[in-house]
């Protein structure tokens, strides 16, 4: 399977970049192989989006510029209003009328925990309540990355639900082969959200020991991975040994059958104040970093069938997850 050929993630929502990244310059970004460009008409404005092509000649807005609250078109000057529609052509002179059909194709679009998600599609479903990311939660958001990977947002996705590459992708920084086993867990579906919860023994780097304020050199480590929508996930790490919850969100945005934009934030309850935040979000940006290595090099097609596979015990949320793409499929 390709994510071309689900057309119901269409109907999903997706990050696409940073709010303080969408400006008054237009921003070009792409979702499902559909080219959106995305911008403000004032500085304190909320977030447009359109389709990138402009309906005179096709040009590209996210080349244009906008002037006095306008997206103005870089091919002829045309100037789009927030609603999108066209309320100037240079050419003609400003007494002359203005076709109806001159009108930007919208695009739906929001911002939530500092990111701006689109929806390409009718949307089937809000963009996902995640809970410590709120602002009112008592937790600490902090971004960690946003990074296009050459990888396909299934197999993106089916690696932050696999737990047992750890020791093996990981064995530089966060996972050890000298623990390689998987206890039994049980995974729960509800819909198209999946969840499970596993307890093990982490081995804890020196970075980590700061990071977590835990000094032993092993430590119990609860983690809650949860499947929040196709692709966005959400995995507590908890310590029972001083209570620090360190929650970390990924979401691949599915750019075409063979890219995905992946982006990472996390929030803690032991909010750590900003001159630590790049201490602990270096960690991660390592970890995501032997993902991204590995997964580029895995072919973009993601087998939906389940005996295609080779399938053991610690594959049951990687297995399940297929189950529910094929769902959608289906839709
Ligand atoms: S192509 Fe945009 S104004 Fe002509
Ligand atoms: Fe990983």
């Amino acid at each position: 399977m390709l994510v071309s050929e689900i057309p119901a993630l269409r109907d999903f929502w997706y990050p696409v970049a940073y709010a303080a990244g969408v400006t008054t310059t237009p921003v070009a970004c792409r979702v499902l192989s559909t080219d959106v460009v995305v911008w403000r008409a004032s500085d304190n404005g909320p977030a447009l989006a359109a389709l990138d092509q402009c309906p005179h000649r096709a040009a590209r807005l996210s080349q244009g510029w906008v002037d006095a609250g306008c997206l103005v078109c870089p091919y002829h000057g045309w100037n789009f209003d927030d609603a999108g529609a066209c309320v100037a052509i240079p050419a003609q002179g400003p007494d002359a009328a203005i076709p109806p059909t001159a009108q930007l194709t919208g695009v739906e679009v929001a911002e939530r925990y500092g990111l701006v998600w689109v929806c390409v599609g009718d949307p089937c479903e809000q963009i996902p309540v995640l809970d410590e990311a709120e602002p009112d939660s008592g937790y600490t958001l902090i971004h960690e990355l946003m990074d296009m990977w050459p990888a396909s947002a299934p197999r993106v996705m089916d690696n932050a639900l696999d737990v047992s590459h750890i020791p093996w992708v990981h064995r530089n920084t966060v996972g050890t082969p000298d623990h390689p086993g998987v206890s039994p867990f049980t995974v729960e579906r509800d819909g198209l959200r999946l969840r499970f919860t596993l307890s093990y023994t982490a081995a804890m780097s020196e970075q980590q020991k700061v990071n977590t304020g835990i000094t032993t050199d092993t430590a119990e480590r609860i983690t809650h991975v949860e499947l929040v929508s196709p692709f966005v996930y959400r995995g507590v790490l908890e310590y029972p040994a001083n209570g620090l919850r360190h929650v970390l969100f990924k979401t691949a945005t599915p750019v075409d059958d063979h890219t995905t934009l992946f982006c990472q934030f996390i929030a803690r309850n032991d909010n750590p104040p900003p001159d630590r935040w790049e201490a602990i979000a270096s960690v991660d940006r390592s970890v995501q970093a032997e993902d991204k290595a590995l997964l580029s090099n895995v072919p973009s097609q993601f087998p939906l069938d389940i005996t295609s596979e080779v399938h053991v015990a610690a594959d049951r949320m990687t297995v399940e997850y297929r189950r529910v793409l094929a769902e959608l499929a289906t839709r």
